[in-house]
């Protein structure tokens, strides 16, 4: 199965959205990825329910909505997830995590849960019966511009392995720093959805259609 594109919306530019949303239709981009942040779980904030909704308005590309935020089980409702969506929860966000994802699921969206550099791969054993998606975060979340943090691409292999060993229908989605060396290697390591911001897909002087043509190209 080729890589999927989550073009990460806060990169975007506001004063050109629809124009590059006709853009990532026609790059046929397979998710917006909106990342969701309330300033606790990290110290920053970004879009929000009404971004969606205006999003909602004018595209037909499904949401792939990711709460860094804490106790996300307060706040599923407010973006209104629907099938076809994803929406993703820190594992270390919330004392029922199982909870949270029964609730997404019954949403008719696809559950994820996502893990932080710092956070191991065993924190997921109890729920990957109960995700669609598991995002490893290759940077520390809360801003665009990071660096790739080196040891999530041997997180990214050993869940690929997990995944493949245990039968599980899970896909990988990589979020932080998805330049073009970076997503090779990505890739490489078995990861399957690749949410692209500054890094490999709004980047200034180079036309965004270029920018899905070349990602799309390494993750093939
Ligand atoms: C990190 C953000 C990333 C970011 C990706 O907290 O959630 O999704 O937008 O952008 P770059 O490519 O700048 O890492
Ligand atoms: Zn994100």
């Amino acid at each position: 199965m080729p890589g999927k594109i989550s073009a990460s919306m806060m990169c975007a530019s506001f004063a050109q959205l629809e124009n590059d949303v006709r853009i990532l239709e026609n790059g046929e981009v397979e998710y917006l990825h909106i990342d969701i942040m309330d300033g606790h779980f990290v110290p920053n904030f970004t879009l929000g329910p009404d971004y969606v909704n205006a999003l909602r308005e004018i595209t037909d590309i499904p949401m792939d909505i990711h709460l860094m935020v804490e106790k996300p089980e307060n706040w599923i409702d407010v973006f209104s997830p629907q099938k076809g969506d994803i929406v993703v929860v820190h594992q270390e966000a919330t004392h029922h995590l199982q909870r949270v994802l029964a609730k997404i699921k019954a949403t008719g969206a696809t559950p994820g849960v996502a893990l932080n550099p710092a956070t191991p791969l065993c924190m997921l054993e109890n729920v990957l019966e109960d995700v669609g998606v598991v995002l490893i975060m290759t940077v520390n979340p809360g801003y665009a511009g990071q660096k790739l943090v080196p040891q999530t691409l041997q997180k990214i292999a050993v869940l690929k392995q997990q995944l493949e060993s245990g039968g599980y229908a899970v896909e990988i989605e990589v979020d932080g720093n998805v330049n073009l060396e970076n997503a090779a290697l990505m890739r490489q390591a078995g990861a399957d959805l690749f949410v692209a911001g500054s890094s490999g897909l709004f980047i200034p002087g180079q036309p965004l259609e270029d920018s899905i043509a070349r990602l799309r190209e390494v993750i093939r």
